[in-house]
Parts: C-alpha cells; sequence; structure tokens
C-alpha cells in the first residue's frame, strides 16, 4: 500500500525514481509524485492517477538534473486521490519533502498544535504534518537524520517516511515503523523502496530494517539507528531473482505471466525440500521437533487470497496430522480474544510480508506465547522477521495486484508443513510421505496439462462479457477454490460473484439461481465417491433452475457430462491437491473477462497489493 523510492548516486535521481515507482505501481496508483534536490533547492512534480499522468507531465516539464530524489505512489487513506494529497508534500518553506506509507494516527493533534503557529496546510493528508515537523527540525539547526528521529517520537501509527532536505543535497532519510522499507546497496549510489523491485535494476544488495530504525543513505554510505540515534547492525541479504522476473516478458498483464509461470513457480517451491534420505526437511524451520510434538492446536491466519490458502492447508493438516487446526482471517483474529498459549503454533500465510492485519495478529498471538511461524513469498519482510519460524514459497515477485502463484506456492508450503508436522508427530508413515511427495512433484507438470487449455477458457470468458453474476461452487478443498475463484473475478472484473460450499445450495444461495445465471462447479476427483456424487446432485439442482453450469472435472469422469453446459478437464490428482490444478481455469477465466471488459487486470480500481494499513 504505496510505493517508496529514495535514491542519491551518480545518475539523473527523475529517472531512478520514476523507474522504481513503475515497478512499485502495484501498490497504489492514486496518485504518483517525484521530488529532487537541485542547487540548494527542492522540484517538486506530482499527479493524480496513474504513474502515467506524472511521466506525461514530466515528458514536457522534467525535473532539473538532480542527484538526490525520492518519489511516492499513492493507495490514498485520508484525503481523496487528487493532486493536492498527492505526496511528496513539502514543508511551509518548501525546504523538506517528504513521502509516506502508513497512516499517522495522531496527525490531527499534531496539526492543530503547530496550525495555531500560522502553519498553512495544502493537503488534507495525515502525511503534511510529518513534513512540516521534519522542517521545523532542521530549521532549528539539527542535520535531518536528528530531524526525523525528534519527529518520530512523536508520531503514533505505522509508517515509513522518506525526506530530503534542500540545504542537505547529497543524502535522504528514512524511518520506519510498521511499514516496509529496504535499502539497495550500489557501488557509488544507494537506493531506499518499499521492497526490492524498487532497485532490482541496480543491485541486487539489499539492508533488511528493524522497527523503529532510521536509515541515512549518501552516494558511498547507509548509516541505521534506532528512533535515539542509537547505532544498529542491519542484516544483509542477495536478491535471488532479477530484473526480468519482473518484466512483463511479452505478455499482456503481470496477472498472465505470472499464471503461466505457476509450474516453475511450484517446482521452485518443491526444491531442496528432502534429505539425501528422503526426509522433509524444511531449511527456515526453526521450531524444534519437541515443539512441533508438543503441539496440540495450529491457528492459520491471513488474509485474501492467502486466507483461502489457509482454508485448504486446514484440510490437508487435520487428515495428515490429525492435529486440529482453526483457519481465521488475520483482521479478526486478535479482537475475539482467542485462546492461544504455547503449545498453539499459530500460521501466518502472507505473500507479502507486510499485511498490517496480519502482522498485528502475529504480534497478538506472540503476546499469548504462541510459537509463530510464517509462510510468505518476501524476504526482508516484516511478518517472517517477527515470527519463530518461516517457510519461504518461491514464487518470485509478484506484481500483479491480485494474487496467482502466490496462492499456488502457499498452498505447496502448506502441504509442506503438513507432511513435516506428520513426519515428526509421526502420524503418517515414512512410505505415505514419500508417496504424497512424488504426487507433489508431478504437480508442475499437471498445471502446465491445464494451461494448455487456455484458449477455451478465454473464449468461454469471452462469451461472459454481458454477466452481471456468476456463482462458484465447490467442496471440500474445492470450497475454497470455489471462494478463491470468486474472488478473482470480483477484484478483476467487478462483477458479483460469489464461492458457497455445495452442501449450503438449499440453505440460500439456491434461491440465486435463475434461468441463463453462469455457475462454475469444482467438482472432487472420483477417488472421493461420496464426494463426487453430492457434487454431482447439487449441480443437478442448480441446472433444473435454468443454471448455466461450468464445470472443471477430472479426466475421464463421465458421470459429469450429463450436467455440465461446459466442462473444463483437469488432470487426475488426489483431493487435497487438486486445488493446485483447479484455480487455474479460474484465473484464466478471471483475467480474460475483466481484459474483454476493457478493465486494467494488473491494477484493479480501489485495491492495492500489500496492505499494510489495518
Ligand atoms: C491484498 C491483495 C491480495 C492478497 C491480500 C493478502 O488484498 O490484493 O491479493 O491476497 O492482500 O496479502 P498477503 O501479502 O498478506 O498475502
Amino acid at each position: 500500500m504505496c510505493g517508496i523510492v529514495g535514491y542519491v548516486g551518480p545518475q539523473r535521481a527523475q529517472d531512478v525514481v520514476i523507474d522504481g515507482l513503475r515497478r512499485l505501481e502495484y501498490r497504489g496508483y492514486d496518485s504518483a509524485g517525484v521530488a529532487v534536490v537541485h542547487q540548494g533547492e527542492l522540484a517538486v512534480a506530482k499527479r493524480s492517477g496513474k504513474l502515467a499522468n506524472l511521466e506525461k507531465e514530466l515528458a514536457d516539464h522534467p525535473l532539473p538534473p538532480a542527484h538526490t530524489g525520492i518519489g511516492h505512489t499513492r493507495w490514498a487513506t485520508h484525503g481523496p486521490p487528487n493532486d493536492a494529497n498527492a505526496h511528496p508534500h513539502t514543508g511551509g518553506a518548501r525546504r523538506v519533502a517528504l513521502v509516506h506509507n502508513g497512516i499517522i494516527e495522531n496527525f490531527r493533534e499534531l496539526r492543530a498544535r503547530i496550525e495555531a503557529d500560522d502553519h498553512a496546510f495544502l493537503s488534507e493528508t495525515d502525511t503534511e504534518i510529518a513534513a512540516h515537523l521534519v522542517e521545523l527540525q532542521v530549521q532549528s539547526g539539527v542535520d535531518l537524520p536528528v530531524a526525523m528521529q525528534r519527529v518520530c517520537q512523536q508520531l503514533d501509527g505505522a509508517f515509513t517516511l522518506v525526506a530530503v532536505d534542500a540545504e542537505d543535497p547529497d543524502r535522504v532519510v528514512a524511518a520506519r515503523r510498521n511499514s516496509p522499507l529496504v535499502v539497495g546497496l550500489g557501488d557509488g549510489e544507494n537506493f531506499l523502496g518499499s521492497d526490492v523491485a524498487a532497485f532490482i535494476e541496480h543491485t541486487r544488495e539489499a539492508l533488511e530494517l528493524g522497527q523503529d530504525q532510521i536509515v541515512t543513505i549518501t552516494r558511498d554510505d547507509v548509516t541505521v539507528t534506532d528512533f535515539w540515534g542509537r547505532p544498529v547492525e542491519a542484516k544483509r541479504f542477495h536478491v535471488d531473482w532479477d530484473l526480468s522476473a519482473a518484466e512483463k516478458d511479452g505478455h499482456d498483464w503481470f496477472m498472465r505471466k505470472e499464471i503461466f509461470e505457476q509450474p516453475r513457480a511450484v517446482a521452485d517451491s518443491l526444491i531442496g525440500r528432502r534429505t539425501t534420505a528422503g526426509l522433509l526437511a524444511l531449511d527456515e524451520m526453526r521450531l524444534a521437533d519437541e515443539e512441533i510434538r508438543d503441539l496440540d492446536k495450529i491457528i492459520i491466519i491471513a488474509c485474501g487470497t492467502s486466507f483461502y490458502a489457509g482454508m485448504v492447508a486446514k484440510y490437508a493438516i487435520e487428515h495428515w496430522t490429525r492435529t486440529p487446526v482453526e483457519v481465521e482471517l488475520a483482521s479478526e483474529f486478535r479482537y475475539r480474544d482467542p485462546i492461544v498459549d504455547q503449545t498453539t503454533l499459530v500460521v501466518a500465510i502472507s505473500q507479502s510480508g507486510e499485511t498490517a492485519d496480519t502482522l498485528q495478529a502475529i504480534r497478538h498471538a506472540k503476546s499469548q506465547r504462541a510459537r509463530v511461524l510464517a509462510i510468505c513469498n518476501t524476504n526482508g519482510s516484516s511478518i517472517p522477521r517477527e515470527s519463530d519460524a518461516v517457510i519461504y514459497t518461491h514464487a518470485g515477485p509478484e506484481i500483479g495486484v491480485a494474487s496467482t502463484k502466490g496462492f499456488l506456492t502457499q498452498l505447496v508450503a502448506c502441504y509442506l508443513l503438513a507432511l513435516y508436522v506428520a513426519q515428526v508427530k509421526g502420524t503418517r508413515y515414512g512410505d505415505e510421505i514419500d508417496e504424497i511427495m512424488v504426487q507433489l512433484e508431478a504437480m508442475p507438470d499437471h498445471i502446465a496439462t491445464v494451461l494448455e487449455q487456455a484458449e477455451s477458457v478465454y473464449e468461454l470468458a469471452r462469451a461472459h462479457v454481458g454477466t452481471r453474476s456468476v456463482l462458484f461452487l465447490g467442496r471440500h478443498a474445492g470450497y475454497p477454490v470455489a471462494l478463491e475463484g470468486a474472488l478473482k473475478l470480483k477484484e478483476l472484473a467487478y462483477l458479483h460473484a460469489e464461492g458457497f460450499a455445495a452442501g449450503e445450495l438449499k440453505h440460500g444461495p439456491i434461491a440465486l439461481i435463475e434461468d441463463g445465471l453462469p455457475v462454475l462447479c469444482v467438482v472432487p476427483p472420483r477417488g472421493r465417491d461420496q464426494l463426487h456424487g453430492k457434487m454431482i446432485s447439487g449441480i443437478q439442482e442448480v441446472r433444473a433452475r435454468g443454471a448455466l453450469t461450468i464445470c472443471l472435472a477430472e479426466e475421464g469422469d463421465r458421470k459429469i457430462e450429463p450436467y455440465a453446459d461446459h466442462l473444463i478437464r483437469l488432470p487426475q490428482v488426489p483431493v487435497l491437491l487438486q486445488p493446485l490444478v483447479a484455480i487455474v481455469p479460474l484465473q484464466l477465466f478471471a483475467c480474460e473477462l475483466a481484459t474483454a471488459l476493457g478493465h486494467d487486470v494488473d491494477q484493479p480500481r480501489n485495491l492495492a497489493k500489500s496492505v499494510t494499513v489495518e
């Protein structure tokens, strides 16, 4: 939520900052802005709407050729997305420019305090106060890092702040509390970004920052302190993907590219998980076997698509480990006084590693002495940093706002966790675990087979351009798939879309069925006879009431044929692993329908990829 860039070095700051913002635009696209320091003065350009508006403005009126700059792409919280509310904001004397991600909760009190001293504010944002306060500090004679420390001590809430001072042209200072920020280490130049995509074009060496830290970058130096000026050692890491991973690679959308990357992403997430003796070994799993054996409950917390991955995980973990699992929305978790103690494992699933609700839920769980394991795709992010253990997914950067490969790799990590717990607790024999691992290792090929049908799914999607409402049905592990399929369609095509457990149909949802209403049905494999039979009855019932049924069913399933207006074939896989293949046509369907409707698939309206405010 909001993308932030900072740069000091020999290159033209405007270009480096704009390139960085382009790679961070998925974090928010309500407005964009850039500020550079040149010959003792600030030059600022900002425009509401997407980054393209700002780029157009800069093409006509470029900023001076400065070497120090900051930039911002906004997801609006305080004040509408207009030019005035766009970042960077400046202090009253236009000496300090500042960008912000997060929410400054006490901005009204702080603003009232200095408004009384004749300070005029130009925006409705919670950010502008920070620009004024930092400027007042530097005007009082302290340097920018100290000014930032003093201001941060007064702020409540979540914030990443990045500031420049016109009279201190060779450094950029940033502060971080509860919002993301990483440092890119260049040669004679240094970078700041909300994530590594901001500077991956220039360097793959990075520094991870902790909470309540201030970082100062110059061309040759990076200094990190806490909010009280005490030096802090930051952790260095190497980014193991390169620029090409953050490019569209010939696809019209990042999302489409990411859907087609799924066989590779799943394969990468499975690599290196077994010892030569065939045992599962999860590198970053820092929980002792003893702790795992003592577990009596697992609670999975997550938001959005990650929550649906957690729902699938519940079926797998309970089945393989006989350990009770609860799955809870992170935003609800800490407000209901959950029963959590040292024998509870809390599993936090987050692609970005920065979702504010999930982070707060982790903190609550830890305060109750639970052990916390993160499943995360982003090295250097807050959630793994604050967890006791982590399983990294290896999806590579996910840039499309709607999660696709992130979801599949989270499922893989959940299966691995379930099997690992089963191995340690001894709830499954080694050869059973082996057999499931072999099935998992076959999944990349199965996903590729599903992708081969993309054209026919696209055709079906385009035929539904006039549709206003779509239902999704599933049972067992197919139920979260139905929910995720519906979420994809809501996010991208802005259609009314709902997922239901097929068994619940008769308790209400069936009243929604009317002539021609498309219903996408995730049919379980035939191996689970009861499930399969019950699903077919549900499909018959909606069809009898006029629904148009689009069924996802495994190869060779003949029983479904009479009840399917359209049939999408899935490879034959076990029911617990079926989500890995069943979600793929639903992703393709949503992507193509949204494209046909003329929507921006990568940047759907009102959404942001990483939700760093509660
Ligand atoms: C946002 C994104 C979703 C994502 C959710 C959780 O809503 O648009 O795609 O599933 O956040 O994000 P996380 O990074 O925690 O998985």
